[in-house]
């Protein structure tokens, strides 16, 4: 018993409402990032979100194997790992190679959810946070998404998804596609609160994901995630924190009332401010 609860997607599989975010910004040293995955493991996380643009995926993959080696968890299967695949690969013959990669680089033989990162396309090439305007390409919904079918039905996912999908795109993709994405990860916290594309992922069976869900307002924002029905992956690579994070699911509703009848109206009437880290989904219509 870890204390997570876990939440059922409309695929039938369960994961943990809480996962670990793994991005860093400037990026930690892999050893740091090994090492607060394995405090996170040992405290009870047993999600953990990692992407080839953060650059977290080798040390992610360490970490499982170091948790296995001192018997923290059983096997890999005790966990649920995400990845994503980089706009540089979201083209149809680079998909499959990509996700090749990023198991190799994790060390693992599967991944539980891998996620378009962004509906866009880059010219192939090295990851970097910085993209010139030349390297940006038509982004080929169908082609990208057949590739992605592939990788499941090849097992080496077990379930694909997309972040960062408006609802138009995410219509585009289902008038194409023969399997449906089990998740939408967006941008997501209650003065960004995504009414409208929840409601369409609902009506479409496709699980929202919140990233980014703390903005600067701590446990408070996570509890408002919680109650909302959706997971979240808030990073932090303190271990007070992380434990703190993790306490959210397990107090009662009761517990945060008084905190939570104070900002609850707040979070009502600043629902559909502008996000702060402006890279939401809304911008990528
Ligand atoms: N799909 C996408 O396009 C996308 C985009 C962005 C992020 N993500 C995913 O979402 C994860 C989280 O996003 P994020 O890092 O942008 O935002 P976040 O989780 O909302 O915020 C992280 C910040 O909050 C701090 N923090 C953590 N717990 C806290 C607490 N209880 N009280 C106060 N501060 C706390 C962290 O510092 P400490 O580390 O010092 O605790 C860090 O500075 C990423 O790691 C990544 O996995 C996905």
């Amino acid at each position: 018993m870890t204390g997570i609860p876990d939440i059922e997607l409309s695929s039938g599989c369960r994961i943990p409402v809480l996962g670990m975010g793994t991005a860093s910004g400037p990026i930690a040293p892999p050893e740091v990032v090994a090492s607060v995955v394995i405090d996170a493991i040992k405290l009870g996380y047993r999600h953990l979100d990692t992407a080839s643009f953060y650059q977290s995926e080798g040390p992610v993959g360490r970490a499982i194997s170091e948790a296995v080696r001192r018997g923290l968890i059983t096997s890999r299967s005790e966990l649920h790992v995400t990845s994503k695949l980089w706009c540089t690969d979201a083209h149809h013959d680079l998909v499959l190679p990509a996700l090749h990669k990023t198991l190799k680089t994790l060390g693992l033989g599967y991944l539980d959810l891998y996620l378009i990162h962004m509906p866009g396309r880059l010219k192939h090439g090295e990851i970097t946070f910085a993209c010139k305007q030349e390297d940006l390409l038509p982004f080929d919904i169908r082609t990208t998404w057949e590739a992605m079918e592939k990788c499941q039905r090849l097992g080496l996912v077990k379930f694909i998804c997309v972040s960062n999908f408006s609802s138009k795109k995410l219509s585009e993709l289902l008038s194409h596609g023969t399997i449906s994405p089990a998740v939408n990860q967006v941008e997501m916290r209650p003065y960004w609160q995504q009414k409208e594309l929840r409601d369409f992922c609902a009506k479409n069976g496709i699980h929202v994901s919140a990233y980014s869900p703390l903005g600067g307002k701590g446990t408070i924002s996570l509890r408002w995630a919680f109650e909302q029905g959706v997971s979240f992956v808030p990073k932090s690579f303190n271990k007070g924190r992380m434990k703190e994070n993790m306490e959210i699911c397990r107090r009662s509703v009761a517990s945060h009332k008084e905190r939570y009848s104070q900002v609850s109206m707040w979070f009502h009437l600043m629902g559909n401010t502008k996000p702060w880290l402006n890279y939401g989904t809304e911008i990528i219509s």
